[in-house]
């Protein structure tokens, strides 16, 4: 059995990757290792076929005993460990959750089923480093396989709706503790009116009491419209990435543009997009519809009507879950090409356990 080591198993990526490895048994599979950076020696999980006790996530000589290694540590550690691993002659194959690697050369932005059959290739040609894609990247091309499978896009412009686990488990906590602090004050104030209300919470938000050391601005009662750094195009790196990841994981020859605007929301941990989609040639919402529902086990087409609408299409019923709703399908009164459609993911799932965990089972069994 192939020696798997894994690193950032704790984190919020790593622990819906443990979750969802263990419900599909697949450490029977494997021999497991876990590393740590602070507990080394300590005792590891209890589980099928893995090493008693904790390894020291710092020793590359340690690490370089793998065969696989799995890492949800964050870009830092990779900048740190992968190239010290590789130079002193670590020839094990590397799967990332971090964006660090991504768009190298001989990496692999890893999105099954999208991409199954290049991962493949990619193996057998002898790759070895394979990355999860960015949150948004994934759940959107997962979401519209079924037109890029028929090459009927032209162009998308996304416009997300980002939870708040996207950046962070810190950052989620510090959500709710800003919803905390607005009902706290709500609660202080029963027999307000609501234009009151809105002058205190307004000046609650904008006030230094407010926790924000993680954000650094009021999320609860706000939207904020800039996710990651700033890149010179003008567009936040998250709204960067789409295009070139997504042209990336489809190897497509010429480049499809995808562009929008990135916005982190008060939703905890699934992320919506509103579509806009430019097809190459018109289409029955019909043909769109059944190319959408058929191209993958996880997208799911919601009904355009406003009752399964509100039931299924929100972050409240897709968290946790690992099916990709889409809906709010329709051609839009731009033009016969021009289709409207809104998609939810959840982002630890899709958007970042579940393609890590498809490509080590794809690993193991080549
Ligand atoms: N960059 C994403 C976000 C999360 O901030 O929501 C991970 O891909």
């Amino acid at each position: 059995m192939k020696r798997v080591g894994f690193i950032g198993w704790r984190g919020m990526v790593g622990s819906v990757l443990m979750e969802r490895m263990k419900a599909e048994n697949d450490f029977s599979q494997m021999e497991s290792y876990f590393f740590s950076t602070s507990q080394t020696g300590e005792a590891a999980p209890q589980i099928i076929n893995a090493h008693d006790k904790l390894l020291s996530a710092m020793d590359s000589k340690e690490l370089a005993k793998m065969d696989i290694l799995v890492s949800c540590q964050g870009g830092d550690y990779t900048t740190e460990m992968f190239p010290l691993l590789r130079k002193e002659g670590w020839n094990g194959i590397w799967i990332d959750a971090a964006s660090t690697l991504r768009m190298k050369d001989d990496s692999v932005i890893v999105l099954d089923p999208v991409n199954r059959d290049f991962i493949q290739e990619s193996l057998h040609k002898g790759m070895k480093n394979f990355v999860g894609g960015n949150c948004t990247v994934s759940l959107l091309l997962i979401a519209l396989h079924g037109l890029f499978k028929e090459n009927l896009i032209e162009w998308v412009s996304s416009m997300t709706y980002q939870a708040a686990s996207g950046a962070g488990a810190k950052n989620m906590i510090e959500l709710l503790d800003q919803m905390k602090s607005v009902g706290t004050a709500f609660a202080a104030q029963p027999a307000a009116g609501a234009l009151e209300l809105e002058k205190q919470m307004t000046t609650l938000m904008n006030s230094s009491e407010f926790p924000t050391t993680n954000f650094g601005h009021p999320l609860a009662l706000n939207v904020l419209p800039w996710i990651d750094s700033e890149m010179p195009s003008g567009q936040s790196k998250e709204e960067w990435k789409a295009q070139v990841e997504a042209n990336k994981i489809l190897q497509t020859k010429s480049i499809i543009p995808i562009d929008g605007t990135c916005v982190r929301v008060g939703a905890l941990r699934c992320h919506s997009q509103g579509l806009t989609i430019k097809l190459k040639k018109s289409a029955h919402l019909s043909t769109v519809e059944e190319l959408i529902r058929n191209a993958n086990p996880w997208v799911k087409l919601v009904s355009n009507n406003k009752p399964e609408t509100l039931k299924e299409l929100t972050p409240g019923a897709v968290s946790g879950k690992m099916h990709v709703p889409i809906g709010r399908l329709r051609q839009m009164t731009l033009g016969e090409e021009y289709f409207n459609a809104f998609t939810i993911g959840d982002q630890l799932l899709w958007g970042a356990a579940e393609p890590l965990r498809c490509v080590l089972k794809q690993v193991l069994q080549s």
